[in-house]
């Protein structure tokens, strides 16, 4: 696949090892083509989707062959030092095959271009379109300007634009899994993050374009989707027609409604936002899946005060308690940041039994990159060192090691539905699908030309890993 996920995040089974199927459209319909690849979250991937459709009214269709590209786009992430530098490495390839290639453009989309804006055409000279998050309505006509040699940059913000109305092309797709984005931008300004500077201020997407894009989505065959936004538990949506207020629980059971045979999944929320609506309405619909992405950052009370994350240790952990009462089967998973400004041993330790006490199934794990512009940046030293930043960091791992293999352990001789998203990535004469709590489940093919992919099973778990469940299909 053309397409990565941070380099520094943890890559999983399903998104790897998947052979995807080609294009959606037909790019020999096209005599321009693009490649792009994307770096980042979800929202990043989500919005490589809505670009392919913009440049298919523009004339242009999808590749994945770069000596046939006379655009090559970068969607990129800004969220940590590393993410840029694995972008600007890319960049470098790219220069060289555009020395070979007369006419060829490179532009940079997404984050860091909204974070460095005209510099990387001025000063580095490195890109021909430096096009921002809001900004993507824009490609043609700056596309256009690029090919005259006129410097194209659009990196202008937004407070309404959520691209409700485009249907995006699905890239990469295994045509089980897609993003549906429900909002964009965050208004949470944690002092490490730098988002709030990228992606600009919160605002939510028209829950009838959202209902029509998953009912597409599902008309096509899709079994599952997951709702994006940086912080969903704070959509909110007015539908002035209805007389009528969206929260993110009445989205979910929308959705929820759509077709039971359809799961829903949602990233991210915010441990201050996840309302007992959701939590209740996640009970009530089977096809809404059991698991919670709800990153704790830290657990001392301390820095969370100076992340400005807005809760402390003992309300992330009534939360977690109140999500295993209400969802006793919820799988939970956290983001974690070592090192931030000031922490010291006594907070890292925090850190570690927070994590005990929330059992995660699994964790995104990071030590902490300042990131200019951010208020962390501009009010607190970053006097961690780093070989100190490090070595928390391996403590943090080496523990979601171990809780990630109790939690696998605790799920030996149960069965789950499974839906099967394609062969493993070791061995085509295995399957590899997930439960409800997002769990990667392989399992034997009865005989290699049956063809599971998309439908649901019941497996038994007989053998784990701390990454991966095994077990036998039940007839
Ligand atoms: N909106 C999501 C997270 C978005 S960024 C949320 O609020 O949970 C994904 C993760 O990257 C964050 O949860 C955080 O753990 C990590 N991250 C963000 N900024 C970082 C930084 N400056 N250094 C290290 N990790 C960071
Ligand atoms: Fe960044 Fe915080 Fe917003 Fe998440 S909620 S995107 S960590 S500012
Ligand atoms: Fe990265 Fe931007 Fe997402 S900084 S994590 S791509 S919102």
């Amino acid at each position: 696949m053309n397409t990565m996920l941070t380099t520094d995040k943890v890559h999983d089974e399903a998104r790897q090892g998947e052979a995807f199927q080609p294009f959606a459209n037909d790019p020999n319909q096209y005599k321009k083509h693009f490649y792009i690849e994307s770096y980042g979250c979800a929202m990043n991937f989500a919005d490589s989707e809505v670009v392919a459709s913009i440049l298919n009214g523009a004339g242009f269709g999808a590749t994945r062959n770069l000596e046939e590209a006379n655009l090559i786009l970068l969607n990129t992430c800004s969220i940590r030092e590393k993410a840029e530098q694995t972008v600007r490495k890319r960049l470098t390839e790219f220069r060289k095959i555009k020395e070979r290639t007369p006419g060829m453009l490179i532009g940079m989309l997404g984050c860091m271009a909204e974070r460095l804006k005209a510099q990387l055409l001025e000063q580095e000279k490195l890109v021909d379109l430096v096009v921002g998050p809001d900004a993507y309505r824009s490609l043609p006509a700056l596309i256009e300007e690029a090919e005259s040699g006129q410097k194209a940059v659009n990196v202008l913000l937004s407070r309404d634009e959520t691209y409700g109305d485009i249907a995006p092309i699905r890239l990469d797709s295994n045509g089980i899994s897609a993003f549906v984005s429900i909002m964009r931008g965050c208004n949470n300004m944690c002092s490490f993050c730098v988002v709030p500077f990228t992606r600009g201020r919160e605002r939510s997407r028209d829950a009838h374009s959202i209902i029509q894009e998953v009912q597409a989505l599902c008309d096509k065959g899709y079994k599952e989707v997951t709702l994006l936004g940086q912080n969903v538990d704070s959509y909110y949506w007015i539908d002035e027609q209805k007389d009528e207020t969206v929260t993110f629980a009445a989205l979910l059971e929308k959705v929820a409604l759509i077709s039971p045979d359809l799961r829903v999944r949602f990233s991210t929320s915010h441990p201050k936002d996840i309302t007992d609506e959701v939590l209740f309405t996640m009970a009530k619909y089977e096809n809404i899946c059991k698991y919670i992405h709800l990153p704790v950052q830290s657990g001392s009370s301390r820095i969370l005060q100076l992340m400005n994350r807005t809760y402390t240790r003992e309300w992330y952990m009534a939360k977690v308690d109140r999500i295993r009462e209400l969802l006793p089967d919820c799988g939970i998973s956290s983001d974690i940041i070592a090192g931030f400004c000031t922490e010291t041993e006594e907070d890292h330790q925090e850190t570690l039994s927070i994590m005990q006490y929330s059992g995660y199934d699994m964790s995104y794990m990071f030590f902490y990159s300042e990131r200019p512009g951010t208020l962390a940046a501009r009010r607190y030293e970053d006097d961690i060192p780093e070989e100190v930043k490090k070595r928390r960091l391996q403590e943090i791992v080496d523990l979601q090691g171990e809780l990630s293999r109790q939690s696998n352990l605790k799920d030996l001789g149960k069965t789950f539905k499974v839906l099967v998203e394609g062969n493993s990535r070791k061995s085509e004469s295995d399957w590899m699908g997930r439960n409800s709590q997002n769990k990667v489940i392989v399992f034997p093919k009865k005989d290699l030309n049956e063809d599971l992919k998309g439908t649901y099973v019941m497996v038994k778990v007989t053998d784990c890993t701390k990454t991966t469940l095994r077990g036998e299909r039940e007839l």
